[in-house]
């Protein structure tokens, strides 16, 4: 079902690599309900992934960036102004990695070099992205902006890493920028605090199939897909969400508010019964 609930705005969406993408699934709905945008993510990804099915299939330009590049992001907003013909109304930031996650090193073992990469990757890109379309101007009044973050942000969770201080810092950005912008532009900055969700970046978690089956038990709704994450993401695109500003939104089937389910007790009663377990 379709509402046109972005008929007649324009955006940009950064951070689709392919169709498991929480970004690929926001551009999809975004097109359904009539927006029009431009794709962005780095050349590297525009080579491996699929973004050139996703821009055919919504009618988008896609502009290579490295969303760390003050420079970059400046081609990004000017180009996108240049094609859809005028100030965007809204932006997802969709773009997060940690090579301390990859290469599996733990948090008490950190690489600093690779730390400093995931802070700028996944947090101060946003701070960037938001600097950069101030001083451009390439966000009308009344317009959205929109970041993905996750619980590890406010509370700890094994395997998350570096990535939990990245969250923490991208949530801080939105409240920060929202001030600003709310104030100077009637502009709002949101995160989405998004269950564990099977992406790429997602998978590179550890122990994510244990923690999917976890947060699901624990959650009253069950996990929220990356396709109902899209479909919350266009309500705050939409002139339906005007005022909500400078919030991290859980959206997450209610799990950040519960401490235990009868669901996942059952469960961990079970590992009881192990004698490896105890
Ligand atoms: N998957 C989950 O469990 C989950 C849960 C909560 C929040 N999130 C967040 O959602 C967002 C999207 O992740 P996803 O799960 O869809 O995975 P994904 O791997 O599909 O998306 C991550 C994107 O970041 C891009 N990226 C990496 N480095 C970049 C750079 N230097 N410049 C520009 N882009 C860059 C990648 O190319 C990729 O498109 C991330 O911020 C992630 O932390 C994911």
């Amino acid at each position: 079902m379709t509402y046109n609930l972005l008929k007649g705005k324009k955006g940009i969406i950064f951070g689709a690599l392919d169709n498991k993408s929480i970004a690929w699934k926001i551009a999809a709905k975004a097109h359904e309900e009539g927006a029009v945008f431009t794709l962005s993510n780095t050349p590297v990804a525009l080579r491996f992934g699929e973004i050139n099915e996703l821009a055919e299939q919504c009618n988008a330009l896609v502009i290579p960036a490295d969303a760390t590049s003050v420079k970059d992001l400046e081609n990004v907003f000017i180009k996108s102004m240049e094609v859809l013909g005028g100030k965007v109304d809204f932006v997802l930031h969709s773009i997060g990695m940690s090579m301390n996650v990859r290469k599996q090193r733990d948090y008490d073992d950190l690489d600093y070099d690779y730390f400093q990469k995931t802070i700028d990757i996944s947090a101060l890109s946003f701070h960037k992205m938001l600097q950069v379309a101030k001083k451009l101007d390439a966000i009308t009044e009344w317009g959205s902006v929109l970041a993905l973050s996750y619980i590890a942000a406010q509370r700890t969770l094994v395997g998350y890493n570096d990535m939990a201080d990245a969250k923490a810092i991208l949530e801080s950005i939105a409240r920060s920028f929202g001030y600003i912008y709310g104030r100077e532009k009637h502009i709002r900055i949101n995160t989405i605090s998004q269950s564990p969700t099977r992406t790429t970046a997602g998978s590179g978690i550890k122990g994510i199939d244990g923690l999917l089956d976890f947060t699901d038990r624990m959650s009253p709704l069950g996990n929220a897909t990356a396709d109902e994450c899209a479909d919350f993401s266009i309500v705050l695109f939409s002139d339906l969400s005007k005022k909500v500003t400078m919030q991290n939104i859980y959206h997450d089937g209610g799990f950040s508010s519960m401490a235990m389910s009868q669901k996942a007790m059952t469960q961990y009663n079970k590992s009881l019964d192990d004698p490896d377990n105890l």
